[in-house]
């Protein structure tokens, strides 16, 4: 197998480029004439609706359509209870669900606990900045209104303006439907590292496009006093990328500005919750090395008669084996879903494990400061699980990381539970100065249990929840359409999932 890998990756070049080759002689040339005749989808600004392409680009338009078929709600809370425990005080401890296909963008973030339930356009718990990685409108109003005004302000004051699902401008151009970057944001995270947007290669825009939303960022925020005397809040999406892409090169960015998302209601230790850094785990994996892009795995050339285009599809290669692996491998289709589904087992069993130590850390923690522990008894101690539940959470929070790039999935998974483990013993030293010894977190191996032990009832979210979905969510749509932002057809027949009901 060894041989046969050293082999691919010497002529993997050249068969790239033959592929390249074949590609453009092959019906790829019409679509390209297509292109080059340039249907301007909008000739100034962005078009955000993702219909009004279908027109010129029917083939990539109906596989884009397909992502509607993954639409099954996996509770990632439910499957994982540690997770509770160690989001406890946050959002994310209400709602976390696996990712479904880029379809369901706009009804998901719409949908999920951790957005609330708004009542106007300045109510409700988040900012703005969730909208950002959900939908082209996204592109279109940092286009018309700019960046500093698409970032103030509640997440419910974009309600009827962000509708229409990740789609073509996310990623292309309105006018030359070329690739092009919609966030000025990953433009800035590339610029810190010293890399130019404008001098990327073309293979790198392909995996690019990707990074604008599957990356780890935090919401930077400034407070400035507007013309009207009010006080105006922004956060802004930024890119953690100065000291580089190891999880603790990002943990000592984070630890530089004394950032943290939320605090630990249990441990009290101020966490930084990891977002989805896929483009970063990904880099560090052999494909990467290899100069593989994201698209040549999740949007391979699919061929129809004689035209050759992007199968727009975006979900598991798994699906698609024969274009996507078996174009550089040569093991049968079962051969490779066993490799992937065993690189899967190992990285749950770690994960499993360091999950485990950190949800106890911090339930011992909770102990601790119950017993009259003081802030500097416990400082070493929330460092280590601060740090610990960072590594985790980096490696993890990317759900691929575990096949783009196994060895540092599973380093950092070890280094989360020997931190985890050593802030238990620095923690059991703390108990046991205050007289408790031989302490046992409690049980929390069920969603129930570990929702308990937050003191979390979600009873009243959900209620608020549902009447802000047949109300406000349902008025926003209504605007859209009347705006002309949104297509209804677009909606049609569309199911409509929660981790929490089906209605
Ligand atoms: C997540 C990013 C993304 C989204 C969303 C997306 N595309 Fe693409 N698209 C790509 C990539 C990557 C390629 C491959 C470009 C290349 O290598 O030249 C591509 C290629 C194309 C091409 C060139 C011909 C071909 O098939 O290779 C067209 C036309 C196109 N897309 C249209 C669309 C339309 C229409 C939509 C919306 C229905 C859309 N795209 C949505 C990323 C995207
Ligand atoms: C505009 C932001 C955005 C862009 C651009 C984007 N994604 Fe996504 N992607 C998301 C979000 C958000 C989800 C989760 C959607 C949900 O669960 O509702 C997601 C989900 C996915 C999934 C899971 C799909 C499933 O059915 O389980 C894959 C795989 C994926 N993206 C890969 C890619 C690749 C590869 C690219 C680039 C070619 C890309 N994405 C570009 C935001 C984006
Ligand atoms: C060499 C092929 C390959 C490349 C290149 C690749 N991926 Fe993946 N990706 C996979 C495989 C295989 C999986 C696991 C699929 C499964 O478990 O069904 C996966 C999983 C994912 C998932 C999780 C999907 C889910 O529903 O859990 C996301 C998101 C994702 N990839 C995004 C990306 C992004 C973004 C890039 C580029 C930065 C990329 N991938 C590059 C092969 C690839
Ligand atoms: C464009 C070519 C290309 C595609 C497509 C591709 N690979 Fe690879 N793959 C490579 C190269 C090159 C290597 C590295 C060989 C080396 O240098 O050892 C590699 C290495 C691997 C390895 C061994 C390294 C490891 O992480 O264990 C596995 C397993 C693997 N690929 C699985 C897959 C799967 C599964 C897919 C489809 C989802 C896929 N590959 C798609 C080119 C490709």
């Amino acid at each position: 197998m060894k041989k046969s890998y050293a082999v691919l990756g010497i002529s993997l070049t050249a068969i790239v480029a033959m592929g390249l080759l074949a590609g453009s002689i092959n019906g790829k040339e019409e679509e390209r004439k297509a292109i080059n005749q340039s249907p301007v989808v909008k000739e100034n600004g962005v078009e955000a609706r993702n219909e009004e392409w279908a027109r010129y680009f029917p083939r990539e338009y109906d596989s884009w359509k397909m992502t509607e078929k993954s639409d099954k709600i996996d509770d990632l809370l439910k499957a994982k209870p540690q997770l509770v425990i160690l989001w406890a005080g946050y959002g994310f401890a209400k709602d976390y669900n696996a990712p479904r296909g880029h379809f369901y963008s706009v009804q998901d973030v719409t949908n999920t606990l951790r957005t609330g339930a708004p009542v106007s356009p300045v109510t409700g718990p988040q900012p703005t900045a969730c909208w950002s990685c959900k939908s082209p409108d996204v592109a279109r109003v940092i286009t018309e209104k700019g960046e500093k005004e698409f970032f103030t302000g509640k997440w419910a004051r974009l309600g009827s303006e962000i509708v229409n699902p990740i789609g073509c401008a996310d990623c292309h151009d309105s006018k030359t439907a070329a690739l092009t970057l919609s966030r000025p944001y990953l433009t800035r995270g590339l610029e810190a590292m010293g890399v130019q947007a404008a001098n990327v290669s073309h293979q790198d825009m392909r995996s690019l496009v990707c990074a604008q939303c599957h990356s780890e960022y935090y919401f930077k925020m400034t407070k400035e006093t507007g013309a009207d005397g009010q006080e105006k809040i922004t956060n802004t999406v930024t890119f953690p990328w100065k000291n580089g892409f190891k999880g603790e090169d990002i943990e000592a960015y984070y630890d530089g500005i004394e950032f943290s998302d939320f605090t630990n209601t249990l441990s009290k230790t101020p966490i930084i919750k990891a977002q989805h850094p896929d483009y970063e785990l990904f880099t560090t994996g052999i494909h990467a090395r290899r100069g593989l892009s994201c698209a040549d795995c999740h949007m391979p050339y699919q061929q129809e008669g004689a035209v050759k285009y992007t199968n727009h599809t975006i979900g598991s290669p798994l699906d698609n084996v024969a274009n996507t692996c078996l174009t550089c491998h040569q093991e049968t289709e079962a051969e490779f879903k066993k490799t992937v589904a065993m690189k899967l087992e190992r990285k749950e069993e770690l994960q499993k494990v360091a999950m485990d130590t950190l949800a106890k850390a911090h339930l011992e923690a909770a102990k601790a400061w119950e017993s009259g522990a003081s802030p500097d008894e416990m400082k070493a101690a929330l460092q280590d699980i601060r740090h610990g539940q960072w590594r985790w959470d980096y490696s993890i929070a990317t759900h691929g990381s575990f096949f783009h790039a196994p060895e540092e999935t599973l380093r950092l998974l070890a280094s989360a539970n020997q931190l985890g483990q050593e802030a238990r013993i620095k923690i059991a030293a703390v108990l046991a100065k205050h007289g408790v010894v031989g302490y046992e977190a409690p049980d929390f191996s069920t969603k129930e249990k570990a929702l308990a032990l937050i003191k979390l009832d979600l009873a009243k979210d959900i209620a608020a929840k549902q009447q802000f979905r047949s109300g406000l969510a349902k008025e926003w749509e209504k605007e859209a359409i009347e705006k002309g932002l949104l297509n209804p057809a677009s909606r049609q027949g569309m199911s409509n999932k929660t981790s929490y009901s089906d209605k």
